[in-house]
């Protein structure tokens, strides 16, 4: 009941305008970021960060902004798919507006995926990047991240880039094929101190990104993936393709020798690794 309210004086705000919808969410959070994090908008309950995320920067929101939910009701995942979002996970959407060609969109994947990474593998978790946008540990999953964007014909207006990451979320609630920060850690990190790192992480490696130091992150995907020289199978469009992996190239796309022919795939739908 109480939900419900909130949610409804959320939409009346909405309607009033950017700032007032954030004077009651204003997150004070100290990041040490230039663009991304220093304004922070939490929260309890939303249908989807990207969604609100998507039509505050159609209203004119600046890059670096991020909206975070302690939950989500219409989650998105890749692919119009569901993602699960109760309570204890850390669910975020960042609004950036690099001026890049379309081309080059599928990197901001690939940076959010290693700034990602890289928070967890300082917390002491064994996470790799299965390429394009999952993070994993063994097996299993413990962040998506889903990229949005609006564009001309051959630029970008601004895209989000969302972010999952199963943090303390009940084991009950977690498929088999996915786990959580706490289920590898036994540590209880709040998602305070998770989104402060991650706003960090994201802010430093923008910064790269934005000077057009591309190989940055294709370099640190590739010590990341652990799907170098593997054998896996692509399904693109309905279509499967077989083959080893044999590296990224600079716009982020994934190259495969097939046949002994090499192939680039900028993504894919699904992505089994056979080792
Ligand atoms: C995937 O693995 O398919 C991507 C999942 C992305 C989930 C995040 S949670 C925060 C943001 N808001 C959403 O509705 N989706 C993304």
């Amino acid at each position: 009941m109480i939900l419900k309210r909130s949610l409804k004086k959320q939409r009346i705000k909405m309607d009033e305008g950017i700032t007032r919808v954030f004077k009651d969410h204003e997150e004070k959070l100290k990041i040490n970021s230039q663009i991304i994090g220093l304004h922070v908008y939490h929260y309890r309950s939303l249908e989807s960060t990207n969604d609100l995320a998507f039509s505050l920067a159609l209203k004119g929101l600046k890059e670096g902004n991020i909206i975070v939910a302690d939950r989500q009701t219409k989650g998105k995942g890749r692919l119009g798919r569901k993602w699960y979002s109760p309570k204890g996970g850390l669910y975020l959407s960042v609004i950036l507006r690099p001026d890049i060609p379309f081309l080059r969109v599928s990197l901001v994947t690939i940076f959010s995926a290693v700034s990602v990474c890289s928070v967890l593998r300082r917390l002491g978790i064994n996470a790799w990047i299965k390429w394009p946008n999952d993070i994993m540990v063994a097996n299993k999953k413990i962040c998506g991240i889903l990229v949005e964007m609006d564009s001309t014909i051959d630029r970008v207006k601004f895209i989000i880039t969302g972010i999952g990451i199963n943090n303390k979320v009940n084991k009950s609630d977690l498929v088999h094929i996915a786990t959580s920060i706490y289920e590898e850690t036994a540590q209880l990190i709040s998602n305070k101190d998770l989104l402060r790192f991650l706003s960090e992480e994201l802010d430093k490696n923008y910064a790269i990104f934005l000077k057009q130091n591309y190989t940055y992150f294709t370099d640190k995907l590739k010590a990341m993936s652990r799907m170098i020289n593997k054998n896996v199978i692509l399904k693109v469009n309905s279509k499967e393709h077989k083959g080893k992996v044999k590296g990224f190239d600079d716009d982020g796309s994934l190259v495969m020798e097939i046949n002994k022919k090499k192939k680039k795939f900028l993504s894919a739908d699904n992505v089994k690794v056979l080792g």
